[in-house]
């Protein structure tokens, strides 16, 4: 069969590029290796920006976003003792939304249903092939196990970090650039009230503490940990005992609860560019991973298919693929700053395994520096609320 772009990868990057597409009469197909309740249950992100709130309601995705996403007009950074509030309103004009991302993925996958999109949960055997052909190929098998041929203008890669696609740019046409971390967030769940009234990112001696939330009666927690670390070695008293002692230390107590889930999520800065070979493009995270202080990896994906449901545009219109590099250059301007903004927040809150007193004293410098000056927290606020669309 045939269609005008393939799409491969249905997470939020590849769902919301099928919709804008449709919306630009546009055809697409969206196929996943995951099961549709697979995605749904996997926690995420959970702060949206100005604009990818605004591509959510303003294109006609949902509108629940502005009904069940509470606004955050600032978060707390708390070290040395004491707690600080970065003011977004104030110092940039703008504000976030807690919204997770799998509310975001649920009302992405509703809205392509509703709107008669091809979306195929659940398929395998999925290779692409003819690249730097005028058609270029995805060929899969249906959750039914039907095999499936389809022949596009232009194959996007939405498949995440440990996707396919791009691995299919040869070496010699791509750069990739990485940074590890010697750490990693140890995520929680908890059914109990929330304690603070804003998200607050901890500085302490003993590593790094976030206290997030999801609704009124269930938190979102993340500690620094070692990377190797085994969820089954921390029951619910140590868990929370390792947060109060953290937050602790800068006059914060949390309520305490039940805990409901617990993972440990991966820390890692990767880029690969460019972010397109012949007529294969690559979207979100299989593109670049930032690590998630700062919760820049959603938004980066969205404002990443914003700029290519636009030049996809115009290759359909003109068929030479020349917006292909465009998209690439436009959208790698902002993935940089946010590979800097996120590892700046990674570095300045973590303490390193081999940290020394003076690393440590050398951190609450800096960030009394940031939360002490109007100039440092809006650079803060302005990154952290998103920066304005590339042109
Ligand atoms: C959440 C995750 C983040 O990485 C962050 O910086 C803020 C909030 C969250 O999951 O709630």
């Amino acid at each position: 069969s045939r269609t005008q772009i393939a799409i491969v990868g249905a997470g939020p990057a590849g769902l919301m590029l099928s919709h804008l597409l449709a919306r630009a009469g546009i055809d697409s197909v969206v196929i996943d290796l995951r099961g549709r309740r697979e995605i749904e249950s996997t926690h995420r992100a959970g702060i949206l920006e100005q604009a990818s709130v605004d591509l959510l309601a303003g294109t006609g995705v949902s509108d629940r976003v502005h009904r069940d996403g509470d606004r955050h007009d600032g978060i707390e950074l708390a070290f040395g003792g004491g707690r600080h509030r970065i003011d977004f309103r104030r110092l940039v004009g703008a504000s976030t939304r807690l919204y997770p991302q799998t509310d975001v993925f649920v009302d992405l996958a509703d809205a392509r249903e509703r709107d008669g999109g091809d979306v195929r949960f659940g398929v395998g055997d999925v290779s692409v092939d003819d690249l730097l052909s005028d058609a270029p190929v995805l060929r899969f098998t249906d959750a039914g196990g039907a095999r499936h041929e389809v022949r596009a203008d232009v194959l996007v890669g939405a498949d995440g970090s440990r996707g396919l696609c791009r691995r299919q740019v040869p070496e010699a046409h791509r750069a990739q650039y990485s940074r590890t971390y010697p750490f990693a967030w140890f995520g929680i769940l908890a059914e109990a009230p929330p304690s603070a009234p804003e998200l607050v990112y901890h500085h302490s001696p003993r590593g790094f503490a976030l206290i997030s939330r999801r609704t009124e009666t269930l938190q979102r927690m993340y500690f620094q940990c070692d990377p190797g670390e085994d969820v089954a070695d921390w029951s619910d008293d140590r868990i929370w005992d390792e947060l109060q002692s953290r937050v602790g230390a800068n006059g914060h107590r949390l309520v305490e609860g039940p805990i409901t889930s617990r993972s440990v999520l991966p820390f890692r800065s990767f880029v690969q560019e460019p972010m397109h070979h012949g007529r294969l493009v690559l979207a979100g995270d299989a593109a670049h991973t930032v690590p998630p202080t700062g919760a820049k990896g959603l938004n980066l994906a969205l404002a990443d298919v914003r700029v290519l449901a636009e030049e996809l545009e115009r290759v359909v219109a003109g068929g030479d693929t020349a917006p292909l590099a465009a998209y690439s250059e436009r959208a790698l301007r902002r993935v940089w700053k946010a590979q800097h903004f996120s590892y700046w927040m990674t570095t300045m809150l973590h303490t390193l395994p081999d940290a020394t007193p003076f690393d440590v004293r050398r951190q609450e410098g800096e960030l009394a520096a940031v939360t002490g000056s109007t100039a440092g927290s809006a650079y803060l606020a302005e990154a952290y609320t998103g920066w304005p669309g590339e042109r």
